[in-house]
């Protein structure tokens, strides 16, 4: 079967390759000639766990192929993924669909043949349909159905969530479009993964929903976290008294320095616009998104804490740039608002992410931030160490070690890592979310 995927991004790459994995042949098309000249060079542009070796054995076993010129690339395509950013647009915070409109008017101007063309970009209600007309107006004769088959895969896990997923949404009313989207799955059924199949419009905002109830778990755990604070409970055994409870589960449930990352942060408000546009309630979405921000810029006040309140001229070092472990991803994440206001605090910063480090100096171009490729050399002289994702190597830190290096041992941990009676036992100075010291003490 041919297909091809336009957007060779996080999702595109991840798609493009797995699907050549299940033995299809997959061409995937990036308007950044930069990036295809790197992927046919063996080189992968994202950090993703376990891709630079599928794209590898892929590409030598000539099942995928990369390609900027898009008349080429979907030539004898059964069905056309489109896989594009839709980002927020800067000024109303309406997903911007630029991308994939320009995508459609793209395809149309090269299709010669029934095809199914796919939305796999995240998009609003009522998008599959303009993807349409685009089409139409420009190519009247040619057949074609648009789908929508959002993507549910996660970044650090991505190759797994696309191969093991929980389900798959198809929308599309179409026969034809149907019996294609059935043969791109078939290796899925083996596995017994459901296969849904709705109304475009269903599959388009079943994506928005689920982020947006992920979103809102997360978002409440954040405030019954803050409230543990001022109550004395611990938000950790919280967390566990309800998790247990099947009806609401323990997924997502860890309070943190608020959501990042490329979905939820855009996803939520452009679903509170939607329900804006249709004139309807989203009250609860509406919250999410504000409490969200707000704990973002408040994440420093647990910093000002841990230096009584003095933070001009210290030195701050932190661990975890990225929005979340396994991903060299740094949009919307919590440090891009926390680092600003340190340095706007006078503190100085010693930066540390294992895989985000490249992408983190191109977002923050300022002489304060001194980077480091290593965990512990990130260390030395600081005043406070601040542990901001939890990636794996900073789940057992010496600290023995990281005491010697320290100025002060005094720890901020936005990820409730380490036990907080443990860490006052071998001196350090702890602050973590959502666990009230004097319950330590
Ligand atoms: N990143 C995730 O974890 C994730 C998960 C599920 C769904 N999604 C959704 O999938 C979509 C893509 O997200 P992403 O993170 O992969 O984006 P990305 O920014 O990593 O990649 C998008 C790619 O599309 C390319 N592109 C843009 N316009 C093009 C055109 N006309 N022709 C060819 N290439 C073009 C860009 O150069 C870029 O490489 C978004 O709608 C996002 O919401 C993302």
């Amino acid at each position: 079967m041919n297909i091809s995927i336009i957007g060779t991004g996080y999702v595109g790459l991840v798609s493009g390759t797995c699907l050549a994995e299940f033995g299809m042949n997959v061409t995937c098309i990036d308007n950044n000639s930069e990036k295809i000249k790197n992927l046919n060079d063996g080189i992968i542009p994202i950090y993703e766990p376990g891709l630079e070796s599928l794209v590898k054995k892929n590409i030598n076993e000539e099942r995928i192929k990369f390609v900027t010129n898009l008349s080429d690339g979907i030539k004898n395509s059964e069905a056309i993924f489109i896989a594009v950013g839709t980002p927020s647009r800067i000024k109303d915070g309406h997903a911007d669909l630029s991308f994939v409109f320009k995508a459609a008017e793209e395809i149309a101007n090269c299709l010669n043949g029934y095809t199914v063309i796919v939305n796999k970009s995240t998009v609003p209600v009522g998008t599959g349909k303009k993807v349409f007309d685009i089409i139409k107006k420009k190519n009247k004769s040619v057949e074609f159905d648009v789908a929508s088959n959002p993507e549910f895969l996660r970044e650090g896990s991505a190759i797994n969530d696309f191969m093991r997923p929980d389900r798959v949404v198809i929308g599309c009313e179409s026969l034809r479009a149907k019996k294609i989207l059935s043969e791109v799955y078939r290796p899925l059924y083996l596995l017994e993964t459901p296969i849904l199949f709705t109304k475009r419009e269903t599959a388009e905002l079943i994506k928005y929903a689920a982020n947006s109830f992920l979103a809102t778990k997360i978002t409440f755990i954040n405030e019954i976290a803050d409230l543990c604070e001022k109550v004395g409970a611990n938000v950790s055994d919280v967390s566990i008294g309800i998790g247990l409870d099947g009806r609401i589960g323990k997924k997502f449930l860890h309070p943190g320095p608020g959501y990042g990352g490329s979905c939820f942060p855009k996803d939520t408000l452009a679903l509170v616009k939607t329900a804006h546009d249709y004139n309807s309630q989203l009250g609860l979405v509406e919250h999410v998104v504000r409490s969200n921000d707000l704990r973002k810029k408040n994440n420093i006040n647990l910093i000002k804490k841990a230096s009584v309140n003095k933070l001009n001229g210290k030195k701050i070092t932190i661990l975890g740039l990225t929005f979340k472990p396994n991903t060299d991803d740094m949009r919307d994440s919590p440090s891009l608002i926390l680092i600003p206001k340190l340095l706007d605090e006078g503190c100085s910063i010693s930066a540390y992410d294992p895989e985000g480090l490249e992408s983190a100096k191109k977002v923050f171009d300022d002489k304060r931030i001194s980077w480091f490729d290593e965990t512990y050399s990130a260390m030395v002289d600081s005043d406070i160490l601040v542990i901001l994702t939890e990636w794996n190597q900073f789940r057992a830190l010496d600290f023995k070690k990281v005491k010697r290096l320290l100025k002060t041992p005094t720890l901020v941990d936005f990820r409730n890592i380490y036990n907080p009676k443990e860490m006052k036992e071998i001196g350090f100075n702890y602050f973590s979310i959502g666990r009230p010291e004097e319950l330590f003490l």
